[in-house]
C-alpha cells in the first residue's frame, strides 16, 4: 500500500544533500513568495516531451540533452545561453541527416542550479568550509560567508531560469529554431577540424532542403521547417524549491512547473529517497541516473514506485557507469527492465563516470567519453534493444574543460579557459566530434533494426 502523495510528502522521507538553512523564517517567506509566481513551463509541454519521449524509447526518435554541469549567475549571458542553443540545433542536424531520426532536444538549461556533492566539506589546508552546492544554494568562492546556504538566492536563480527560458523560447520558434539556420552558420565551430565534415554535411542539408522548397515544401508552408521544439531539464535536487513550483494542473495531477524533464541524481535515488518520493507525484517526465551501484533489485522498485502504471515516456534511464564498466554493469540492468516489462526510454551520459583529477583540475578524457558512447551502444545492440539518447555536459563556449579529441585541451592547457562551476564540459569542436561519432553508431543501428525488421 503506497501512502498518500502531496507536493510535501517528501518531508516525511530522508532527504540527502540539502542545505542548512540558518533562518527558517526567511527560508519560508522566500518559499511562500515563489509559490505565488508563474510557472516556468505547462503541462501540455511536459505531455508533448513525454509523447516523443515515447517515440524515442520505441527508436523513432532520438534524445539529445545536454547543457553545463552547472549554470552559474556569473556565466549569465545572452551569447552563452544562443551559443549552446545554436551548438544543440547543429549537433541535431548531424544526428537528424544520418539516422533519419527525429531528435528531441533538451537543454540542461534554464534551472540547472543545484549540485550533489561528494563531500559536505570542502579542505584548504588546515582549513575547512561547507562545499559549493551551486549557485541557487551558496556562492562559490572560498569564504565562510559566501557559504552560507542563502534562501533570496532561489529567487535569482528562478528570475535566471525565466529570462533563459524566455530567450530559448524565442531561439526556438525565430530564425535559430530552422534547420536552414543550422546548416548556414558554422559560427562557434568554425575553428575546429570538424567544422569542414560539418560544412560538407551542411551544404547537402542545404541541397536537400532547396529540393524539399522546389516541391513546394519551404518554412512558409512547412511548421516543421519553420520552427523547433526545445525542451529544458534538470536535476530536482533543491526540494524546497521544487515543491514550491509544483502546481496542480487544471486537468487533474500535479505538475513540476520548474522544468519540462526532472531526474533523480545517482546520490539521492535510493530507496526511501525524499527525491523519489516527491518525483513519484509529478506527472512530467523523469530521469532516474543509473551509476554503478545501482543493482537491479533497487531500480525496479524504483520502476514502479516511478511508474506504477507504465507510462511510455515517463521514465528516462540515464546510465553513467564509466568506460571501463558499461560492459559489465549495464547488461544485468537491462535484462531485469525487459523481464519486468518496463517501457523506458535507455540514454548514455558518457561524462559523469569518467571524471579524473589532473593538475589540480577535474577533466575528462574526450577518448573515455567516445569510449563508453560506443560500448553502450554496442551492449544495446547486443541485448536487442535500444539506446535512444545521449546526456551530456556541453557549452557553445571554447572551453579547455576536456582533455583530448581534435579540438580539445592538453593536460598542461587546462586552466587556459576553465570556467566550469562544477564539471568539465566539451567545448563546441568536441560535441561536434561525438555528434559525428554517434551519427556513425545510429546510422549503423538504425539499418539494422530496418534490417531486423523486414527479415
Ligand atoms: C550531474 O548530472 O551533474 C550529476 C551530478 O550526475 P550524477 O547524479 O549522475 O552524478
Ligand atoms: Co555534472
Amino acid at each position: 500500500m503506497t501512502t498518500p502523495w502531496s507536493p510535501g510528502s517528501w518531508k516525511q522521507c530522508e532527504a540527502r544533500q540539502q542545505p542548512d538553512y540558518p533562518d527558517p523564517a526567511l527560508l519560508n517567506a522566500t518559499l511562500r513568495e515563489l509559490a505565488g509566481y508563474p510557472p516556468l513551463v505547462f503541462p501540455d509541454e511536459a505531455d508533448a516531451l513525454k509523447a516523443d519521449l515515447a517515440d524515442a524509447a520505441a527508436g523513432r526518435a532520438f534524445l539529445l540533452q545536454g547543457g553545463d554541469c552547472a549554470e552559474s549567475f556569473a556565466e549569465f549571458s545572452p551569447d552563452t545561453i544562443r551559443g549552446t542553443f545554436q551548438l544543440i540545433m547543429q549537433m541535431a542536424m548531424v544526428l537528424a541527416f544520418a539516422s533519419k531520426l527525429r531528435v528531441i532536444k533538451v537543454g540542461r538549461m534554464a534551472g540547472q542550479f543545484a549540485k550533489p556533492r561528494s563531500t559536505e566539506i570542502e579542505r584548504s589546508g588546515d582549513d575547512a568550509l561547507p562545499a559549493y552546492r551551486g549557485d541557487i544554494i551558496n556562492d562559490i568562492s572560498y569564504d565562510a560567508d559566501a557559504r552560507i546556504a542563502d534562501p533570496k538566492r532561489m529567487l535569482r536563480a528562478y528570475a535566471q531560469s525565466a529570462a533563459t527560458l524566455n530567450l530559448l523560447r524565442g531561439c526556438a520558434s525565430g530564425a535559430q529554431g530552422r534547420v536552414h539556420q543550422a546548416a548556414s552558420s558554422t559560427g562557434i565551430i568554425d575553428a575546429s577540424p570538424s567544422a569542414s565534415r560539418f560544412r560538407a554535411l551542411a551544404a547537402r542539408v542545404d541541397e536537400a532542403l532547396d529540393f524539399l522548397a522546389a516541391c513546394g515544401l519551404d518554412p512558409a508552408s512547412a511548421p516543421q521547417l519553420q520552427t523547433t521544439q526545445f525542451y529544458t531539464s534538470h536535476e530536482a535536487l533543491l526540494l524546497p524549491y521544487e515543491e514550491a513550483l509544483a502546481r496542480p494542473a487544471r486537468a487533474g495531477g500535479y505538475y513540476g512547473s520548474s522544468a519540462h524533464f526532472l531526474w533523480v541524481g545517482d546520490r539521492t535515488r535510493f530507496s526511501g529517497s525524499a527525491h523519489v518520493e516527491f518525483l513519484r507525484g509529478l506527472a512530467n517526465p523523469i530521469g532516474i541516473k543509473c551509476g554503478p551501484t545501482l543493482a537491479p533489485d533497487t531500480l525496479l522498485p524504483l520502476l514502479d514506485t516511478l511508474n506504477p502504471h507504465r507510462e511510455a515516456g515517463r521514465i528516462t534511464l540515464i546510465s553513467r557507469m564509466g568506460h571501463d564498466r558499461v560492459e559489465t554493469l549495464l547488461p544485468p540492468l537491462i535484462r531485469a527492465v525487459e523481464t519486468a516489462g518496463h517501457p523506458v526510454l535507455w540514454s548514455c551520459d558518457p561524462m559523469h563516470g569518467n571524471t579524473i583529477k589532473t593538475n589540480g583540475y577535474k577533466t575528462r578524457p574526450f577518448d573515455r567519453i567516445l569510449d563508453e558512447v560506443r560500448r553502450f551502444f554496442a551492449v544495446h545492440a547486443a541485448e536487442g534493444t535500444i539506446g535512444g539518447g545521449i546526456h551530456i555536459e556541453m557549452t557553445g563556449q571554447n572551453v579547455t574543460e576536456c582533455t583530448g579529441g581534435a579540438w580539445g585541451a592538453s593536460e598542461q592547457n587546462l586552466g587556459d579557459r576553465y570556467h566550469t562551476h562544477c564539471d568539465p564540459r566539451l567545448n563546441a569542436g568536441q560535441a561536434i566530434e561525438l555528434a559525428f561519432l554517434l551519427s556513425e553508431i545510429l546510422n549503423g543501428a538504425v539499418r539494422d533494426r530496418t534490417v531486423d525488421a523486414a527479415a
